[in-house]
């Protein structure tokens, strides 16, 4: 049984963000209005990823990038590049085709869910996290903090992905009409910094008095899931050519998984060991090392192999070993790359 309503939730909240909010880059102070340019910068690369891991990209992007008008005049090779390390690369191929919409409409956000809805890459979530933090629209914005403040708060049993809609809705019953934007940033930081996923630290929390789980007992055990299953693995040879300092790269297809991204010459990613299929030429291939990368449906065994050319091959790029960090590499490459450079040719 909740003994608090709603509104007092919302209060209890925003009395206790208005001392304890995160200061982060993204975020208007001392009374500023948001930048709503800003706020879907951020709530993009968000999406999936960690504060901590955001903050220098959010840094990079506004520096070359202050304005979507700027963004959306950007070359796309040079916004994949700054946005490699993030992942899920849809994520920034969708934000350049944002920009430019916006950019196109004269370069202002539209300021309701439904019309910040109709952009390219604007989801559910996002929609709502701007529509209530750059504009103060009432919106409820429900991200993996907020759920897990929510199925504790109302102790919901059942389990995710199921128990979205009910999240959503208790969600609702509790987003204040004024001041949504700070009650979502506040959800947000409760989640971040007290109510963790494990250890919570109850005895701070402004909402504890009508914390179900926390009367129960059992707050660690929210929210509920479903057992994961085991992810598939596929395996990989990446290809490590050198030629005089240079290292040749390629840049994968424009659609599907990093696509449009710099990377190290593969072949197939399959069930079965590729061995050397998809080389870039019949090279004598050294094993240089090996390694797993995990992605969001599977998880990838590789092992580069290295060679060294007398003269550049055709197709693709050579890029300067010494300054291969500057290349844009997704993860995936980076770790390969490094793991070959410490190996001697
Ligand atoms: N996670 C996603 N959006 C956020 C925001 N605006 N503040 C803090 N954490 C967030």
């Amino acid at each position: 049984m909740l003994v608090d309503s709603g509104s007092d939730t919302a209060a209890a909240l925003l009395t206790w963000y208005d001392r304890h909010a995160r200061r982060l880059p993204w975020r208007a102070e001392g009374g500023a209005a948001p930048d709503p340019y800003r706020v879907w910068l951020s709530e993009v690369m968000l999406q999936q990823t960690t504060v901590a891991a955001v903050k220098s990209y959010f840094e990079k992007f506004t520096r070359l990038w202050p304005t979507v008008d700027a963004l959306a005049a950007a070359d796309d090779a040079d916004v994949m590049s700054a946005w490699a390390g993030l992942g899920y690369y849809a994520r920034a191929r969708n934000l350049i085709a944002c920009a430019r919409a916006v950019s196109a409409s004269g370069g202002r956000f539209p300021d309701t869910e439904a019309e910040l809805l109709a952009l390219p890459g604007i989801g559910g979530y996002t929609a709502a996290a701007v529509a209530a933090i750059a504009f103060g629209r009432r919106a409820v914005v429900v991200d993996a903090n907020v759920e897990r403040v929510v199925t504790r708060l109302f102790a919901v049993d059942q389990p995710l992905p199921a128990a979205r809609p009910a999240i959503a809705q208790l969600t609702d019953q509790i987003t204040p009409t004024a001041r949504a934007g700070d009650f979502a940033q506040a959800m947000m930081d409760l989640g971040a910094t007290i109510c963790t996923p494990r250890s919570p630290t109850c005895a701070l929390c402004p909402l504890m008095q009508g914390c179900a789980a926390r009367m129960a007992g059992t707050q660690e055990s929210y929210p509920r899931k479903v057992p994961k299953r085991a992810k598939p693995l596929r395996k990989a040879t990446l290809f490590w050519v050198e030629c005089e300092g240079a290292v040749l790269l390629v840049r994968r297809p424009a659609s599907g998984l990093l696509g449009g991204m710099r990377a190290l010459p593969t072949g197939p990613w399959t069930e079965e060991d590729p061995g050397e299929a998809g080389a870039p030429a019949a090279l004598s291939w050294r094993k240089v090392g090996q390694g797993r990368h995990v992605f969001t449906h599977f998880a990838l065994d590789y092992r580069v192999l290295a060679a060294e050319v007398p003269s550049r091959l055709n197709g693709g790029e050579w890029w300067p070993r010494a300054t291969l960090d500057e290349a844009g590499l997704p993860t995936l490459f980076a770790r390969a790359a490094q793991i070959a450079m410490v190996e001697p040719l």
